[in-house]
This record gives C-alpha cells, structure tokens and sequence, in this order.
C-alpha cells in the first residue's frame, strides 16, 4: 500500500510490526468492542500473532487496500484505524470501509472525516464501481457514519465474522455514479 493520507485533522499510515501494543490498548475497551464481541478484549497474542500480521499482509498484497492507522495531526495521538478491502466473501461486492476508533476519538467526526478520503482513494481506482460498509444493527453510530457518507441502506442479513451473540447486520452501499454526484 503506497498511499499515506493526510486529510484536515488526521494522518492516515501504514500499520508496522511496532504497532501491536496500540491495538491491543484499542481492543482493550469493552465500548469499542461492544457490537463487535459483546464488549470481550481482543486477546493480545492474538493480536500479535495474528490480527496485526494479517493487517500487515495487505500491503504486499495490493497497493491501495488494506488498513490505515490513523494518528491525531494536533496531538500525534493513534486513535484508531481504517479499512479498504475486498468485501466478504469477495471483491464482487466491491471494497469494503470500516472503521475502529479510540472511545475518546468519537463525537468529533474524524470517523467521517477519514472515510471521505477513503472513498476518494477507491474511486480513484478504475476497476472499483461501489464501496460497500457492514455494521451490526444496533451500532447506529457506525450506520449513521455511513449515512453521512451518502452510502444507501442495501440490506439486512446476519454477519458470522464477528463472535457477538447479535449476528443481525446491516449494510450499506455507494456507487461510482452515486459518489461523483456528491460531487466529493
Ligand atoms: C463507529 C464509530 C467510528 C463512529 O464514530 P463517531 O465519532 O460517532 O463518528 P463521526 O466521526 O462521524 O463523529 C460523529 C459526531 O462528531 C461530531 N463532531 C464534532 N466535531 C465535528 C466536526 N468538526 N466535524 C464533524 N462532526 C463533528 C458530530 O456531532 C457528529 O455527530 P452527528 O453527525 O450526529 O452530528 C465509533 O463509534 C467507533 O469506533 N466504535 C467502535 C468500533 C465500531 O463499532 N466500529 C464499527 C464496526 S462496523
């Protein structure tokens, strides 16, 4: 992945195997993990062994997918990071945002703000004709991101990639066509 991001408040970089400890500390609160495994820590050798590996994985993979660590300009702080990436089960979806930030980050419309220039960097890609996002039902502050976002409500359906007893997600969707009439 070549692409560092800079928007008006954010960094937008590469993880590095240095970053473990940063997203241990992020899976560590039980609100940010609340929709994701009812509230449970991601466990640290698995973010070590595993999580931060595949996120790693990404960039000798594709040049402009994968997940972005995303450092607070004014206070050089990590809050958190973002996804582009094939959506599940394939690219056939067309990419998939996501996003996790530090509970301290919210209400301040950096989720928002990021996401804007992730979808700028999928549609600059020729083969990419939608950007997909998923979030469990109940975590309206993920849907709402999304709705600010221009995304469209595509669908219900039950998400199984996450351990949460709650497998009812929602999903959303834009298009080329829908984007560059946003005129963003
Ligand atoms: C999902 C998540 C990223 C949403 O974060 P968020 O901070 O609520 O989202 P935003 O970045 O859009 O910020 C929201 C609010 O910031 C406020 N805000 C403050 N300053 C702002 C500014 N300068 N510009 C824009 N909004 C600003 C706005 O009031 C906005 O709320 P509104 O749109 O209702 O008015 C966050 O809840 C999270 O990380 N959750 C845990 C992980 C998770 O569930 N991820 C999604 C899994 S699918």
């Amino acid at each position: 992945m070549k692409v560092f991001l800079e928007t008006e408040r954010l960094l937008l970089r590469q993880f590095t195997s240095a970053d473990a400890e940063l997203l241990i500390e992020l899976d560590s609160d039980p609100e940010v993990m609340r929709f994701l495994t009812d509230g449970k820590p991601t466990e640290a050798q698995l973010i070590r062994d595993d999580v931060l590996p595949r996120f790693l994985r990404y960039y000798q993979a594709y040049e402009n997918q994968g997940f972005w660590a995303v450092v607070e300009k004014a206070s050089g702080e990590f809050l958190g990071w973002f996804h582009l990436r094939p959506g599940a089960p394939d690219s056939s979806q067309g990419l998939e945002l996501g996003y996790r930030f530090k509970c301290s980050a919210w209400g301040k419309g950096y989720a928002t703000e990021g996401s804007r220039a992730l979808l700028r960097v999928a549609f600059a890609m020729p083969e990419v004709k939608r950007v997909i996002a998923i979030t469990m039902k109940p975590n309206v502050k993920s849907a709402h991101v999304m709705q600010k976002l221009g995304m469209r409500f595509e669908r219900d359906f039950v998400e199984t990639r996450f351990p949460g007893a709650d497998k009812a997600a929602v999903q959303y969707a834009i298009t080329r066509d829908e984007f560059q009439k946003q005129g963003s």
